[in-house]
């Protein structure tokens, strides 16, 4: 095979493999007990839904749709899984650690608050 050929393919397959792999949850088996019992310190608090709206707005919209509802290749935030499957501390593991491998950023960098606020949010979200 050639040089080019390979690397045409290698162009291809890259991001087939990031949207094939998408989604399947897998990263909950990762989140440690600790992490996983974490409590959300904004729970069901409306001025937390609000702001954690807007952050999502800035952040995670061009990702995952304008309401959550996922676009082509990213997945929503309103399944099963968000709602019942990951708790609030799972969530908060997830946006602090990033699944890079799978195409999703890690927050890290947000205050701790915002972490908080943008799940509230996610959780207000029903299908
Ligand atoms: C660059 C695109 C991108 C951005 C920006 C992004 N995400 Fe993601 N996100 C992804 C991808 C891709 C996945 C799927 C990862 C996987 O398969 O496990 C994902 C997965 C998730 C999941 C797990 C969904 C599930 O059903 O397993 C949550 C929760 C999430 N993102 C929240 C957020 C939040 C909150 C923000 C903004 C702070 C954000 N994401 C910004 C790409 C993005």
């Amino acid at each position: 095979m050639t040089l080019r050929l390979s690397l045409t393919l290698l162009l291809i397959l890259l991001p087939a493999g990031i949207v094939f792999g998408a989604a399947d949850g897998s990263w909950l088996e990762n989140v440690p007990t600790h992490d996983h019992e974490k409590t959300n310190p904004y729970h069901d608090q409306a001025d937390a839904i609000a702001a954690g709206r807007r952050i999502f707005v800035d952040r995670c919209s061009h990702c995952h749709g304008e309401n959550a509802e996922g676009t082509k290749k990213r997945p929503p935030l309103k399944s099963e899984r968000m709602q019942h499957g990951a708790s609030e501390g799972d969530l908060h593991w997830l946006l602090v650690n990033g699944n890079m491998r799978k195409g999703m950023p890690s927050w890290a960098r947000l205050p701790d608050q915002q972490l908080w606020q943008v799940i509230t949010y996610l959780k207000s979200l029903h299908d």
